[in-house]
């Protein structure tokens, strides 16, 4: 774990807690619900999803949202559960567009259903767009999904691009045992097409809690089957508070036909390599309970104050008090480490 300096000075101002961190980005899982049930992510049965009543609604969403971003939150990914599965997603985009000051605009999706959405969601705001894609091959992509619908994802990602949602980042989790080989085959698949590849460690959030530090699959693993497979990368020289670590991919594999491989690929090392130190991130769970960290233990309600009637200033102060909380790091790898209760498509990845 990285080393946290806690600072003298209280939380004051915007969002800022006591290790001096300023919370800058919000994460806003819409829904538990999601289209695929990845094997590391979900049971082949799904989960106990969350009642109509028990999500927020779209006003509520954007009233949240306004608190936020009058606190000095200047960016918004819109996730799940599957964001797409939302039925008034383009509008609630829409009316998160509206903001003051407008906040940049993302979404994070598995791409099921993207190319249905993509135009709609480009027309009402939306800037940029992640797609999760784990596989190039078909029948993998079936079993690791349980869902056979691969050929619906790569016509959401072509169809994000054809509507302005472009450069996309494609985000991969690789597996021991499943698609860990596919490393070279994913990137240079993203590279061709000028997508930006991330590959995800695996972390602790699966619902089987089958996960564990021996069996994932590390970001140096990964980096060195990339260099043996061919590939030239070098290490960006910052990633400021980004989660990936950057690497400029500036040769291929030879025996590849290939010409000029240009572009970059992403690691998002969240366990071996945290980046806790510079996380600007906030999450809010389709319940409305607020999140300073994934791995959080605690949870701030919003949603029975605001159904309460609370003003802004007092959402706000829940708000403030929840960053003045966050911890200093997610704890992984500690001996006391617990995995939290909700998994990754309950809290919103
Ligand atoms: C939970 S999904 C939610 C958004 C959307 N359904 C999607 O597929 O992108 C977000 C991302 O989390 C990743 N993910 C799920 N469980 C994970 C875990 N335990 N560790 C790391 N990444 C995970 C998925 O692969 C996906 O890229």
């Amino acid at each position: 774990m990285d080393a946290v300096t806690i600072t003298d000075e209280p939380a004051r101002g915007a969002l800022r807690d006591t290790f001096g961190r300023t919370a800058s980005d919000l994460r806003i899982s819409l829904t538990d619900l999601c289209s695929l049930r990845c094997t590391y992510c979900m049971p082949a049965a799904g989960l106990d999803w969350l009642t109509k009543a028990q999500r927020l609604t779209d006003d509520e969403f954007v009233r949240l949202a306004a608190v936020f971003v009058d606190l000095g939150v200047t960016s918004i990914r819109l996730t799940g559960g599957e964001p797409l599965v939302h039925p008034t997603l383009s509008d609630l985009v829409y009316r998160l567009a509206a903001l003051e000051p407008r906040p940049e605009l993302s979404l994070t999706t598995n791409g099921v259903a993207l190319d249905r959405h993509a135009r709609k969601l480009a027309d009402a705001g939306l800037e940029r767009v992640n797609v999760s894609l784990d596989t190039l091959d078909r029948e993998r992509f079936a079993q690791l999904t349980r869902r056979d619908r691969f050929d619906d994802v790569l016509g959401g990602i072509a169809a994000a691009a054809d509507a302005g949602l472009f450069p996309l980042k494609v985000n991969s989790v690789l597996m021991r045992g499943s698609n860990l080989h596919e490393a070279p085959q994913l990137l240079t698949w993203a590279l061709r097409h000028g997508h930006r590849l991330r590959f995800i460690e695996h972390m602790p959030l699966d619902a089987d809690h089958t996960w564990s530090r021996e069996d994932m699959v590390t970001a140096e693993e990964i980096l060195d089957l990339l260099r043996h497979a061919g590939f030239a990368l070098t290490p960006a020289p910052t990633r400021g508070n980004a989660p990936a670590e950057e690497f400029a991919v500036t040769a291929g594999p030879r025996h590849d036909e290939w010409a000029t491989p240009v572009g970059s690929l992403g690691v998002i090392a969240s366990v071996t390599r945290p980046f806790c130190r510079d996380c600007d991130r906030l999450r809010l769970t389709a319940d409305g309970q607020l999140r300073s960290c994934l791995f959080a233990q605690d949870e701030t309600d919003l949603r029975a104050p605001l159904r309460a009637g609370a003003s802004d200033d007092e959402l706000a102060e829940l708000i403030r008090a929840a960053v003045a909380g966050k911890q200093a790091g997610h704890g992984i790898g500690a001996v006391d480490f617990v995995q939290p209760r909700r998994t990754m498509s309950a809290i919103g990845g």
